[in-house]
């Protein structure tokens, strides 16, 4: 299934999150206003809110309450990715100039200000608390995760753990909140509030694993962002961690060092072709593979429906997709 026909069971709630979403981000600021309109000009795959609807619908049906955890997410969301362009020095996102390419820093740096704010602020002017409580943990966990990963890329060492633990907070963290604040909106049951929580943090491991794999085999035409950039910032992922453990230790140092000398010495075509011989995009592959099979195993005692159903070929999704 794509992602059109996965969210087929909550499509007609689209519009009502668009709506919440770009009434939620407005400014009485030119620069504000003009920054905004072109972030709601060219939207996403909305992952996100599709997970909060879905979740929603399966634990008990979507309400006005879903549609305003669904612009949270998405709007923390899109707060976080204009940073992180700035922390990764990218120069595209969504297919176009990123914020920072277009504006400089500065203005990055306080959009993504501005809008975590406008979030939060969605909720509190709806006494959605508990939305509150629930973002703040993957809010807190998303800058521990990145700061986290650029220790590692200075220091220049990591492990498969160590690189699971940095991936779970960065971005199993929002995924989980997702299904988490969709569950709540429509149910009391903490038990379902549970489920989703845990089917949000596999297939949000299983997402960046495959997002990792992307970087090395992507297409910059199809996922509308640079690739080979994560090797270009010493970002150390699950395929070059894996391929480390299988290569000879000379080899393996010879490609450690090209890494830390960057620039023109980087040579991507040299470390695709070192992972791929081995075995690390294999590896990685098989990883995102478990992370969506463990998701999956998470709703497994729901009672079959439209929303289970799309919510397990999201698992197949995120391993497969291209952009
Ligand atoms: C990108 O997320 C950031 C990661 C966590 C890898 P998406 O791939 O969902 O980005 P958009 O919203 O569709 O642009
Ligand atoms: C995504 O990591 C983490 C976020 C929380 C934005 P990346 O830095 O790999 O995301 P992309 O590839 O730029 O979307
Ligand atoms: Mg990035
Ligand atoms: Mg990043
Ligand atoms: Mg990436």
């Amino acid at each position: 299934m794509d992602l059109k026909e996965i969210a087929r069971p909550i499509e007609h709630h689209i519009e009502a999150f668009d709506k919440v979403f770009d009434q939620s981000i407005k400014s009485k600021i030119g620069l504000v206003d003009l920054v905004t309109k072109y972030i709601v000009r060219q939207k996403g795959k909305k992952v996100r809110p599709i997970l909060v609807l879905l979740s929603a619908e399966l634990c008990g049906g979507v309400n006005p309450k879903t549609h305003r955890g669904a612009a949270l997410v998405e709007i923390l969301h899109t707060a976080t990715l204009i940073h992180d362009d700035v922390v990764d020095d990218a120069d595209t996102r969504r297919g176009i100039a990123s914020i920072n390419a277009v504006w400089k820093n500065k203005i990055a740096v306080l959009m993504g200000d501005f809008l975590l704010a406008k979030g939060l602020l969605l909720s509190l002017d709806h006494d959605d608390f508990r939305f509150l409580k629930i973002t703040s943990t993957s809010v807190r966990r998303m800058s521990e995760g990145e700061i986290h990963q650029i220790q590692k890329s200075r220091q220049l060492d990591m492990d498969e753990e160590t690189y699971l633990k940095i991936i779970g907070d960065k971005t199993a963290s929002l995924l989980s909140t997702c299904c988490e604040i969709g569950a709540t909106s429509s149910s009391d049951d903490p038990e379902k509030h549970r489920l989703l929580r845990e089917y949000g943090e596999n297939v949000g491991l299983a997402f960046q694993i495959r997002d990792d794999l992307l970087d090395y085999v992507g297409r910059k035409s199809i996922t509308g962002k640079p690739t080979g950039l994560d090797l270009s910032e010493k970002k150390l992922t699950l395929p070059l961690i894996h391929s480390f453990t299988q290569a000879p230790k000379k080899e393996g140092k010879e490609i450690l060092s090209m890494i830390k000398s960057g620039g023109k010495k980087l040579k991507v075509t040299e470390i695709v072709e070192f992972v791929t011989r081995y075995g690390g995009l294999e590896y990685a592959a098989s990883r995102a593979v478990h992370y969506a099979s463990e998701a999956k195993a998470n709703i497994s005692t729901f009672p079959d429906s439209p929303s289970k159903r799309s919510l397990i070929a999201f698992a197949d999704f995120v391993i497969q997709r291209e952009k």
